[in-house]
């Protein structure tokens, strides 16, 4: 899959662009704050419907404008596909070949992304939100059914919480948990099982790239950290059922008194492993990087064998992070396969760079394509 064209209007800081893409390496290279990171953020908007980087579209309107406007033109499984995306502030207005897209969850699927930053690290790292967010996008990316089904799981998730406050401070009877305790175990239950049978995969595909980038000393182990109690990876999904009615009515009175819903896929955490210990707790910081490295490169392996095609890569400044080696193997993944945009400030890229690439100068807003080049 590859975005071939892109034009941008009033988005960030940038004016109006319009950019013919090479389908291999799209560098983007200018001094900090001129619209590198902007115009990967636009492409990933167009990828999963929201930006990595805020939850308001407001910001994405260029300041003193009142709307934003981004088309781009699509190669997938070789058929030509154009999506527009524009916000007046008000109203979203998304289209797929000129036709408009009732909600935004549909636009889920049609351009597939995978984007690493230095905030990836948060990955391995940060709180288990950031690898709940990981599981949830690249599931919902490939399957736009969890996508549907988590956004009612989490709407279920705030209905629940309200009555469980309500119960605990204005007496309201907890019989009425029934209603939502059933769509709870409903949704979360098929939540939990496909997260499990991604995870096996992902395990799979992480395990081969992190030894492979460790000379095979270091082997990355992925599991699933469920807030039920006695789950295991191979339980289908009426096992699943089973036990979290069980963990709901043992746990009822403590959710009570907590106010808060305590169990299910909104509390669930994805456990990382490097040779037996867990790499978020005990991991030296280049056993972190490298674990955020081979998820990454597992994450774009999932979703070429879900979807028989590569997703799009955008490396936002991660690039001139990494070390020869980890660069060098990156590299190889992705050469002549996966259309890649790598921002950078310094040019010295180049000297790393191997392969076709379009290089593009970017500054106050502006981008020029400079030189279109090749090993
Ligand atoms: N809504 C907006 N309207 C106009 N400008 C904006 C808007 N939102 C952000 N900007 C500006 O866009 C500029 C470029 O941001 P961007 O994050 O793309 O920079 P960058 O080139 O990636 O820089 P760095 O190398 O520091 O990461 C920033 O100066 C930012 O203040
Ligand atoms: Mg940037």
């Amino acid at each position: 899959m590859d975005v071939t064209r892109i034009y941008l209007k009033n988005y960030r800081n940038l004016d109006e662009i319009d950019l013919k893409l090479s389908p291999s390496l799209n560098l983007f290279v200018g001094s900090n704050a001129q619209g590198k990171t902007n115009i990967l953020e636009s492409i990933y908007l167009l990828g999963t419907g929201s930006s990595q980087r805020t939850n308001r579209d407001s910001n994405l309107i260029q300041w003193n404008k009142d709307y934003f406007f981004i088309k781009a033109n699509i190669k997938k499984r070789n058929r030509d596909i154009t999506i527009s995306f524009g916000y007046n502030g008000s109203k979203k207005e998304i289209k797929v070949n000129g036709n408009p897209l009732q909600k935004i969850s549909d636009l889920m699927g049609f351009v597939n992304v995978v984007i690493f930053s230095p905030e990836d690290l948060k990955l391995v790292k940060g709180s288990p939100r950031f690898r709940r967010k990981f599981l949830d996008l690249d599931i919902s990316q490939v399957n736009p059914y969890y996508f549907h089904n988590l956004q009612k799981y989490n709407q279920v998730i705030k209905q629940r919480n309200m009555l469980l406050k309500d119960i605990r401070d204005k007496k309201k009877k907890a019989d009425l948990l029934f209603v939502w305790d059933q769509q709870l175990i409903d949704m979360g239950s098929r939540l939990i099982k496909k997260r499990l049978d991604v995870i096996e995969k992902l395990d799979l595909l992480a395990g081969l790239v992190h030894r492979r980038i460790t000379d095979g000393i270091e082997n990355l182990e992925l599991e699933y950290d469920c807030s039920i109690d006695k789950l295991n990876a191979n339980m289908s999904r009426a096992d699943i059922q089973k036990l979290y009615t069980e963990q709901l009515e043992k746990e009822q009175d403590h959710e009570i008194r907590r106010g808060v819903s305590l169990y299910g896929p909104h509390r669930d955490d994805l456990k990382l492993k490097v040779n037996g210990i867990d790499v978020r707790e005990f991991g030296s910081q280049g056993q972190q990087r490298t674990t955020a490295l081979s998820l990454k490169i597992a994450e774009l392996e999932f979703m070429k064998s879900e979807m028989g095609e590569y997703p799009i890569l955008l490396l936002d400044d991660v690039f001139s992070e990494l070390d020869t080696k980890r660069k060098k193997h990156l590299l190889e993944v992705i050469k002549d396969k996966i259309q890649t945009f790598i921002t950078s400030t310094d040019l010295d890229i180049l000297d790393e760079i191997t392969g076709d690439n379009f290089l593009f100068n970017v500054k106050e807003g502006h981008v020029l394509l400079h030189s279109q080049g090749s090993d």
